[in-house]
């Protein structure tokens, strides 16, 4: 392996985070620094605040992170960060830091889309994933099946139509009254209730794309019309439908490219459920199924460095005058 050190910087939402990984796969060290708190009162993330944050946090978190890992700036061999998509006065604060550190220091500066990121933290982990690949990336902002033919090769064949699936969790939750980030919270509540409520199951027929907004729905009018409903019934019930429809749709796009294996990406890949649940779907059709940890699913920088290695191979450097883009698409082939 090669011994090429990343220094990576993630700052697209609401989680300051900086990591060194050495060689693409070996993660020296990850430090995230959540502002959950800091928006919780909102009931969401809010940009303005999520900025200023940023500018504060982001020096002392990278400081942290060379020092875990035990370097410094001249051992590094590159900085990368994202540049998109997210929102934009957060992106600029990284890419704007890692921009500066890459002249400071005299290395190549990387930008790196988030969403590829969340791809690689299955390959942080397991780098003998079998290609072609389907990976379901469900995010606070993107829930989308993609279809991973080689390095930095993918086809987008399907996604929402409406919200996210992390999106939808989130409205649920606030609905419920249960607070914010709303996933792991009906994530929990649900272990200790039962699916018994039959909540429609979006789009199940049509081909990859999802809806969740219909569903939310669902779940407030059930609530209005039985207000003594059990709270941890209406969790349950509600991720049983979410994960049943990722779940099928991803094994049908699998089998219908002929894919080797399914990973997860993004937040909504931490939820207990869906994790267990696409495991044993691969088990069935003898699929390789693999899971990133959960702290490597929600937004962390140790997936950006990691992307910035395989990038730096495949495409150089990124220009001096890259800029953060909210809208940053997912580069794909076809
Ligand atoms: O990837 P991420 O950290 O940020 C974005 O890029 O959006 O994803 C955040 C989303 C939130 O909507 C959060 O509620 C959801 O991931 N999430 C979960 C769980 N942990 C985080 N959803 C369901 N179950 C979880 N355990
Ligand atoms: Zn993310």
């Amino acid at each position: 392996m090669s011994s090429e050190l990343i220094l990576g910087v993630e700052t697209s939402c609401d989680e300051t985070a900086a990591a060194v990984v050495a060689g693409g796969t070996e993660v020296l060290s990850s430090v995230v620094s959540s502002q959950v708190d800091l928006h919780a009162r909102y009931g969401g993330v809010v940009p303005e605040v999520a900025s200023r944050a940023h500018v504060e946090l982001l020096t002392p978190v990278i400081a942290q992170a060379l020092v875990e890992a035990g370097v410094e700036g001249r051992d590094l061999t590159a900085v990368a960060a994202t540049a998109g998509p997210g929102l934009v006065g957060s992106l600029l604060v990284g890419v704007s830091s890692a921009k500066a550190l890459s002249l400071v220091w005299d290395l190549p500066f990387i930008a790196v889309n988030h969403l590829e990121a969340h791809l690689y933290s299955a390959f942080l982990e397991e780098p003998a994933l079998e290609l072609p690949l389907v990976a379901l990336l469900v995010s606070g902002g993107h829930t989308q099946i993609i279809v991973m033919d080689g390095h930095g090769s993918y086809r987008v064949l399907g996604q929402t139509v409406d919200d996210a699936a992390g999106e939808a969790y989130d409205k649920v939750a606030r609905y419920l009254g249960l607070g914010y980030p709303g996933g792991p919270l009906i994530d929990r509540l649900a272990m200790d209730g039962s699916p018994m409520i039959d909540f429609p199951r979006p789009m199940m027929d049509s081909d990859y794309d999802f809806s969740f907004s219909g569903l939310k729905t669902a779940v407030i009018n059930h609530v209005r019309k039985n207000p003594d409903v059990a709270v941890e019934d209406v969790a349950a019930s509600f991720q049983e439908a979410v994960v049943d429809v990722l779940v099928t749709k991803a094994r049908r796009a699998a089998r219908d490219v002929g894919a080797k294996a399914i990973t997860l990406g993004g937040g909504v890949a931490a939820n207990s459920r869906l994790r267990e649940a696409i495991l044993e779907a691969c088990v069935d059709d003898g699929l390789q199924g693999f899971v990133p940890s959960r702290s490597l699913c929600t937004d962390n920088a140790a997936m950006v460095a990691s992307v910035g290695w395989y990038r730096l191979q495949s495409d150089g450097p990124s220009p001096l005058d890259t800029g953060a883009d909210p809208n940053l698409r997912l580069p794909v082939t076809i």
